[in-house]
């Protein structure tokens, strides 16, 4: 069967495409015109006017409102942060592990930055435990439920894991969590601007991630969704001025947190990658995070049929709920395959022995077809048994 060909979405407004087939989104998002556009506007404001304190706080305010658009929540609920690990510190630096649980659930599919800041955490009497996935790479939420106790402080899960693209059950896990009164913790990098996710829907108490891959923008821009019910019993004490009530008090003598998720921040933002951010974002609302599951959807399928053809076998899981946009292919050598296709224009990228093809919104069939000719060309380095 013929498959359906798929047109990207607001292609011409990335160069990247008039050279290569840029299927990288889950390293790092194509740079659009318009986001280009704002990191030059920064560059002109601060030639012309100097310091625009004023306005670039203006600016990190619409960065918090859009995000919170993104995940159907209110800006009270948004921490801007300067990444994700930055959001996590904040976040793991609330709990007393020695007067309190302390036990830290997390698993084996989580980026290395989450387990290091938990084991990190160890020096504040933290024990952190790793719930294993299947060999499939599927997180049964009964597994992570078999190692909560009644000594648990959190759960600490990744949605979509950036090494082999498999989709937890958020759901799933924050319900057996809950019943436990565990709070829980989601990464959510890998599927932030790329899978629809409605924060109050999905129940968690923590959603940190970044808009530099699937939302278009800028590394040095992360954020927390904190759910207002647990922000008030939180205090950070990874904080600084901009985390504070009033930023501009300048009270040395006391720390006065902000009341909402603000409190999760610290010191100065930074501001260029807010601008990018800013423009990335508003692009991002404009497609539609719908629209783009629905084409890297498509787009993931097409890739997932063209390697199972060649005889190729994939470590992402099939069911429709339980892959992100990034496809991840077993490979015998993930180097030389992604030095091979970059030499037919193609970029994609490799983690734990699998080639990682991520497509997004402004991807296409016909990029697809690149990436699988290329494979084809080089077969020999594709895991087929
Ligand atoms: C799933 C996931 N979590 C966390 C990170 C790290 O984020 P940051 O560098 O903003 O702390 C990444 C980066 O690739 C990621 O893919």
């Amino acid at each position: 069967m013929q498959a359906h060909q798929v047109d990207g979405i607001k292609r011409d407004h990335f160069k990247i495409f008039q050279q290569r087939a840029y299927l990288n989104s889950c390293s790092q998002g194509a740079l659009a015109d318009e986001v280009r556009t704002a990191y030059t506007l920064y560059l002109d404001q601060l030639e012309e006017f100097g310091s625009l304190w004023e306005s670039w706080v203006g600016v990190q305010e619409d960065v918090r409102t859009q995000l919170a658009k993104v995940f159907s929540t209110q800006g009270d609920q948004v921490a801007v942060t300067t990444s994700a690990s930055a959001a996590v510190n904040a976040i793991a630096s609330c709990f007393d592990f020695r007067n309190g649980p302390n036990k830290v659930i997390t698993t084996s599919l989580e980026f290395p930055t989450v387990g290091q800041i938990w084991h990190a955490q160890e020096r504040n009497g933290a024990q952190v435990v790793h719930v294993p996935a299947d060999l499939d790479n599927r997180l049964p939420a009964e597994r992570v439920a078999a190692a909560i106790d009644e000594n648990t402080a959190i759960v600490s899960v990744t949605h979509v894991c950036y090494r082999n693209g498999a989709m937890n059950d958020i759901k799933a896990i924050v319900e057996v969590a809950h019943e436990r009164g565990v709070p829980v913790l989601v990464d959510a990098y890998q599927s932030t601007g790329a899978v629809p996710i409605d924060f109050e829907n999905l129940g968690a108490d923590f959603l940190v991630g970044g808009v530099l891959k699937y939302m278009l923008s800028s590394p040095g821009i992360g954020f927390a969704l904190v759910n207002n019910k647990t922000v008030s019993e939180l205090v950070p004490t990874t904080t600084g001025w901009f985390a504070a009530r009033d930023i501009f008090s300048m009270d040395i003598a006391a720390y006065d947190p902000a009341k909402d998720a603000r409190r999760f921040e610290a010191g100065t933002p930074n501001v260029p990658s807010l601008y990018a951010a800013q423009a990335g974002l508003k692009f991002l609302l404009e497609v539609g995070v719908e629209n783009a599951w629905r084409v890297s959807s498509e787009l993931h399928s097409q890739l997932r049929a063209g390697i199972l053809d060649m005889g190729g076998k994939c470590a992402t899981p099939e069911g429709d709920d339980e892959h992100g946009p990034m496809l991840a292919v077993k490979t015998t050598d993930e180097h030389a395959l992604v030095n091979a296709m970059a030499q037919d224009n193609v970029v994609v990228s490799s983690r734990d022995g699998n080639l990682r093809i991520s497509p997004h919104f402004y991807n296409n069939s016909e990029d697809v077809d690149m990436a699988l000719r290329s494979i084809a060309k080089n077969r020999h380095l594709l895991f087929t048994h």
